[in-house]
C-alpha cells in the first residue's frame, strides 16, 4: 500500500530547522546538485536539522517498506529517528536524496553505511526510498552516490542484507553491477548478503552531477 506524503501531525512543521548550525565535522563536500532520469535533486549527508523532514519520510513507509528496510513490521516512533540524522560522518554515514516541492525541502530517500565495532574496511549499508517516489531510478542513483562516498572515505567494500522476496532491492543491486560495481553474493540462511567491491574508482552510472 502506498500512503501519501500529504498528511498533517499534531505539532510538526516538516521543514529542515533554518536555525540549526551544522556540526563542525559535517562533510558539505559530499553536498551535490545532480539529475537522476531527468529529476533534479541534492544528494548530501544528513544532519540533525533534519530530523522533522526525517519523520515526514519514515511516516510515509508502507508495511512492505518498513519490513524490507528494517525485517520487522514495527514502525519506529518519530521520537527514536534522531539516532538516523544524529551520525559521526566516518563510521556512521547517511546521504539523504532531497527535492523541492511548492518551495518546501522533503526528503525522499537515504541510504547509509555503519561499520560494525569489530569490522575495519568495510560497513554494513542499507538504503529506503519513501513509496511516493519508488520506481523513478532514485534508489539506483543514491546507491550509486553513496559508494562513490564510501569509496572516498575510505572502504574497500560495503554489504548489504536483503529478504529473499525484495526483488526491487536484488534488481537496484543488478543495476549498480551493471554500471561497474562487481559484487559477490551470500547466502545467510535468513537473508542474502550482497557484498560489494570498491577496490576499484566507483563509476557513474546513474546519475549526472549539476553542480
Ligand atoms: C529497493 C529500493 C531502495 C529501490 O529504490 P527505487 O528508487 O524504487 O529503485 P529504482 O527506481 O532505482 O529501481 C531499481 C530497480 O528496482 C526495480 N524496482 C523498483 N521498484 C520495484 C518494485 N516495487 N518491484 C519490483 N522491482 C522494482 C526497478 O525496476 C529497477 O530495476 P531495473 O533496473 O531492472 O529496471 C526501494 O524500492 C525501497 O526503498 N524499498 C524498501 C526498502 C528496502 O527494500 N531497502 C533495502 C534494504 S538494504
Amino acid at each position: 500500500m502506498v500512503v501519501g506524503i500529504d498528511f498533517q501531525m499534531p505539532g510538526g512543521s516538516y521543514q529542515s530547522d533554518p536555525d540549526y548550525v551544522l556540526p563542525e565535522n559535517y562533510p558539505a563536500k559530499y553536498v551535490k546538485k545532480v539529475v537522476a532520469r531527468g529529476r533534479e535533486m541534492t544528494f548530501r549527508p544528513v544532519h540533525p536539522g533534519d530530523n522533522d523532514l526525517m519523520i515526514r519520510l519514515y511516516s510515509a513507509f508502507s508495511k512492505q517498506t518498513i519490513f524490507h528496510r528494517f525485517f520487522t513490521s514495527a514502525r519506529i516512533p518519530p521520537s527514536k529517528l534522531s539516532r538516523f540524522t544524529n551520525i559521526d560522518y566516518v563510521r556512521h554515514m547517511a546521504i539523504v536524496s532531497e527535492e523541492t516541492k511548492d518551495g518546501a525541502p522533503m526528503i525522499t530517500g537515504s541510504a547509509r553505511y555503519n561499520t560494525p565495532k569489530d569490522e575495519e574496511g568495510t560497513a554494513e549499508m542499507a538504503i529506503v526510498i519513501g513509496d511516493p517516489w519508488q520506481g523513478n531510478g532514485i534508489g539506483t542513483a543514491l546507491l550509486n552516490y553513496l559508494l562513490i562516498v564510501a569509496r572516498d572515505c575510505g572502504f574497500k567494500s560495503v554489504y548489504g542484507l536483503v529478504h529473499y522476496d525484495n526483488s526491487a532491492m536484488v534488481k537496484t543491486f543488478e543495476a549498480v553491477r551493471a554500471g561497474g560495481v562487481p559484487y559477490h553474493t551470500a547466502d545467510t540462511g535468513t537473508e542474502l548478503k550482497f557484498i560489494l567491491n570498491l577496490e576499484d574508482p566507483v563509476p557513474i552510472f546513474a546519475f549526472n552531477y549539476v553542480e
